[in-house]
């Protein structure tokens, strides 16, 4: 498609051809992945784990999404883009000055001009996704695996392997179905769990280890690339090893520097003063 993407596109994808969706942080790796015609562009709180080195994603918050989030939308010219909520921009107690779920979101959309926001499931996510719809801001709901309050679900592990606990998920994804959302991130789910999920809801599901079955699949960007390498999920597909590229071109670098074959004249400017003129 020659133009940027809408909800209402996304929507009717489903059922006719799989979605995709991939993570960007910043301007470069955003224009790539427009330009491959990438259908969403997450700008995901992932960004704390592969981009920052940190071991969570409840330690970053508004100031660095909302970084990462304009750089993304400067470079994107067709992909739906999604800025992710941290978690201080909706967990923290109501009371405290971050506390402001409807006022974060709409940060991303009028600073960050993204298209919509995502919101993992926690307690009262309903309320506050009910809250945001209201807004007009278009909400990307994500069960299974939700990283920010994983401590609560006993860790990294997949969900909905029991049937009540798949009952459970199933009624999450409906309830936020109902609320209004326009898409699920379904994550670290069984494809039996995952298929049923996807046929029950009218609006698409976007699987991450979960399986053939869902109406799209997405996946951190620097998992693809072979850009992170501190864990790796078994649902992570490497397609390209580019730390391997990375290494060799700084070596080559440092070797033809040291060994002052770097710069040559093709990568030095010259003019017509003389040494002794000066
Ligand atoms: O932050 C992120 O990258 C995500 C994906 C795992 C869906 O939420």
């Amino acid at each position: 498609m020659d133009r940027k993407l809408t909800i209402e596109d996304i929507l009717s994808l489903k059922g006719k051809r799989k979605i995709t969706m991939l993570t960007a942080y910043d301007y470069p790796f955003a224009s790539i992945i427009d330009e491959a015609g990438v259908d969403i562009i997450l700008v995901g709180d992932s960004l704390a784990n592969v981009v920052l080195g940190l071991n969570s994603t409840t330690e970053i918050g508004m100031s660095e999404m909302l970084v990462a989030a304009k750089a993304v939308t400067r470079a994107v010219k067709k992909s739906l883009v999604v800025g992710d909520m941290p978690y201080e921009a909706y967990q923290l107690g109501k009371g405290t000055s971050r506390y402001a779920p409807t006022v974060n979101a709409r940060r991303f959309i009028d600073e960050a001009k993204c298209d919509a926001i995502k919101l993992e499931w926690f307690d009262n996510c309903i309320e506050v996704t009910r809250e945001i719809i209201k807004e007009n801001i278009p909400v990307m709901g994500h069960i299974g695996i939700t990283p920010q309050t994983a401590d609560k679900l006993g860790g990294f592990k997949v969900q909905g392997k029991d049937i009540e606990s798949a009952k459970t998920l199933i009624d999450e994804a409906k309830k936020l179905e109902d609320a209004g959302c326009f898409s699920i991130v379904l994550e670290c789910i069984p494809d039996t769990v995952s298929k049923i999920i996807t046929s029950k809801l009218s609006i698409p599901t976007i699987g991450i280890g979960a399986g053939l079955n869902c109406d799209g699949q997405a996946l951190v960007t620097y998992d693809i690339l072979g850009l992170f390498k501190r864990f790796q999920p078994k649902f992570v597909k490497q397609y390209v090893d580019l730390s391997k590229e990375i290494e060799k071109a700084v070596n080559d670098f440092k070797l033809e520097v040291e060994s002052q074959k770097f710069p040559d004249k093709a990568h030095s400017f010259n003019s017509n003063i003389k040494e002794k003129d000066l």
